[in-house]
């Protein structure tokens, strides 16, 4: 949730501020600004909407003329305040010297405003952020990283924070961070910070990720990390292997669209360096620690939203093949609920950003209550990754489109890896079943390539449905999660109203629901479940409701009873849902165009939900 960026060096500084913002546009999009100091002078630009708004409105001025330049900015997910101009970052103190963009939440800021108030400080906006330059103009006295030391030591709240100042000659971004995420970049007479790596790709792929607590000062040729004591930390830079081109959309309409198509690519990265020669999973290996998994005796898995759904079809895999008890949360609800944790159990943490303030959350809670801590995550560096034991890092490339198609993809195939490591640890399948099952896992790439081949017949079912208001998605087993998951991917682009159930559910009350205008998607392929699916489709169809089947190739019963069927290759009963996913992402996404959404930036959404 919100963006941030700074830049000093010598480059035109608007154009790199600018630039930045547009690649972190999915972590908040509903106002934006950026604040240069040029030559000690301070320019402010602000606009309500997404980043082009912002970037003709800097056009139309010539922002900077001096030789070192320096400025922030901030893409907006509104917390306080209506998303409005005064509203937008960064916000400023009442001299106009001290400039904040802040990602996160001010928790006692309403104290802090009166306080100031008191004082004499004027506000203008209504945010929790506009404490932060006050406070630092309360504090200054000639030194603006002593000045958000002290601001800082009285807020509570999470904080991404990047400070700029034209007090002293100017020429130094400070940047704090607890909670939200912040990464330095560095460059050679230049240097940049963000919330994000993908606003620093096209620059620099050395980072450094600030840690809770840290604070840096960042000049063109310097970068100095401190611990919240002020003292220096050596901190040696990291190599991301993510390439700008990855952060671009290469042709495509939209990156959900490249992403969905990216899934083959995804799952072999996931895969990579993971199976050994002899068709055996070398998860444990990477893990580093060999009895790290070994005396499991229960796991926990949380998550939010989509890699939640992961966590219910991974549920499913380690109990089936490696037979021990896993239990899946919602994070939020997890750690309020002070749920039983042992020395024994393994909790496990799937999040895409690593970010995602209640999944943090609910870690941080198993880890007090003695747990292990494995984190399923694609973010290198991240909050998740951090406070792991270890972590299982899927490679899924950066994603940018805020549905989440291939994260999700790439978490099932790292649950699948997880689930056979444990069942070879313990024994519980004989080598020629697992190998059996990587080899399942191997096809996957072609088998989700044929399914995207075959995606016109898709688009299709799109432009027969697109103006329906409410579907309802079923699916049993394994593939109740992938109901609910392509209900999401429906909702949360499209703005339809859908549902997803476990299909034994439906007699228990969503069937009232059922008429002529409620399509129907259900999750078919041929697994053990399949004839009680059956079922639910000859129930839908005597009530008049409108199927439309998820099957297996080659079924032809199915074809027969549904109105509309969309194939996906024979599969194991592992892989089924990894295969059943790539249809409801390319019917939601077909739908959203349709329907004219936005669909890398749905309505009211961001990226990564960093307060609870
Ligand atoms: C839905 C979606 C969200 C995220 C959720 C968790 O398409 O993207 O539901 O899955 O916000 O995010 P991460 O995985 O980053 O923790």
């Amino acid at each position: 949730m919100c963006g941030v960026v700074g830049y000093i060096g010598n480059r035109e500084v608007s154009g790199v501020l600018v630039d930045g913002l547009k690649r972190l546009e999915y972590r908040g999009y509903d106002s934006c600004g950026v604040a240069i100091i040029d030559e000690g002078q301070p320019k402010i630009f602000r606009s309500v909407g997404r980043i082009g708004t912002l970037e003709e409105k800097i056009r139309q001025t010539n922002p900077t003329n001096g030789s070192v330049k320096c400025g922030i900015g901030h893409t907006r997910w509104a917390t306080h305040g209506r998303p409005s101009e005064i509203n937008s970052h960064p916000h400023r103190d009442c001299t106009g010297r001290f400039y904040v963009a802040h990602n996160g939440i001010i928790e006692n800021y309403l104290y802090l405003k009166h306080r100031l108030m008191a004082e004499g400080h004027v506000f203008a906006t209504e945010t929790d952020t506009e404490v932060l330059p006050h406070l630092i103009e309360a504090y200054y006295e000639g030194d603006l990283e002593g000045a958000v030391r002290r601001a800082l030591e009285d807020v509570e709240g999470v904080y991404g924070i990047v400070v700029v100042s034209s007090e002293g000659d100017g020429r130094q971004i400070v940047a704090a961070r607890n909670g939200p995420p912040l990464v330095v970049g560095m460059g050679s007479g230049e240097n940049f910070v963000a919330s994000d790596v993908p606003a620093l790709l096209p620059y620099t792929r050395s980072v450094v990720f600030l840690q809770d607590g840290q604070i840096a000062v960042v000049s063109s040729d310097s970068v100095q990390i401190k611990n919240s004591q002020g003292e220096c930390m050596r901190q040696p830079p990291e190599t991301i292997n993510w390439t700008a081109e990855m952060a671009e959309k290469e042709g495509y309409a939209h990156f959900m669209l490249k992403e969905i198509h990216e899934q083959p690519r995804a799952i072999r990265d996931t895969l990579r360096g993971r199976i050994g020669a002899d068709d055996t999973v070398t998860v444990g290996r990477e893990l580093g620690k060999a009895d790290f998994l070994a005396g499991v005796e229960r796991l926990q898995i949380v998550g939010m939203g989509t890699s939640l759904h992961a966590a219910q079809v991974g549920k499913f895999m380690i109990e089936s093949l490696a037979r021990v008890p896993v239990e899946v949360d919602n994070a939020s609800e997890f750690r309020y609920r002070d749920p039983i944790i042992t020395p024994k159990s393994l909790v496990i943490g799937i999040s895409q950003s690593g970010e995602t303030a209640d999944t943090l959350a609910a870690m941080k809670e198993a880890r007090e209550k003695g747990a292990r801590l494995l984190s399923i995550c694609n973010v290198v560096g991240s909050q998740a990754a951090r406070q792991s034991d270890a972590v299982l890092y899927t490679h899924a490339g950066p994603e940018i489109g805020v549905a989440s198609t291939k994260a999700f993809i790439t978490q099932l195939t790292a649950l699948y890896l997880l689930a056979l490591e444990l069942a070879q640890l313990r024994r519980t399948l004989p080598q020629h079943e697992i190998q059996r099952h990587v080899r399942e896992l191997r096809d996957v790439p072609d088998q989700i390539r044929k399914i995207l081949d075959g995606s016109q017949s898709i688009a299709q079912l799109a432009e027969r449905f697109w103006q329906y208001s409410d579907f309802l998605y079923l699916g049993r087993g394994i593939n109740c999660p992938i109901a609910m998951e392509g209900a999401l991917k429906l909702k949360e682009i499209s703005y339809i109203h859908a549902e997803g159930y476990a299909a034994g559910e439906m007699k228990h009350g969503p069937i009232a629901l059922i008429d002529a205008e409620m399509p129907v998607v259900v999750l078919a392929p041929r697994d053990t479940v399949y004839r009680k699916t059956m079922g639910n489709v000859e129930e839908v169809k005597v009530r008049d409701g409108i199927v439309i089947a998820v099957a297996t190739e080659g079924d032809c019963e199915i074809g027969q009873k549904a109105d509309h069927t969309v194939y996906i290759p024979e599969a194991g009963s592992f892989v089924n849902p990894i295969l059943t996913t790539i249809p409801l992402q390319l019917f939601a996404y077909h739908i959203a165009v349709l329907r004219e959404c936005d669909v890398d930036k749905p309505r009211n959404l961001a990226k990564s939900v960093t307060v609870e």
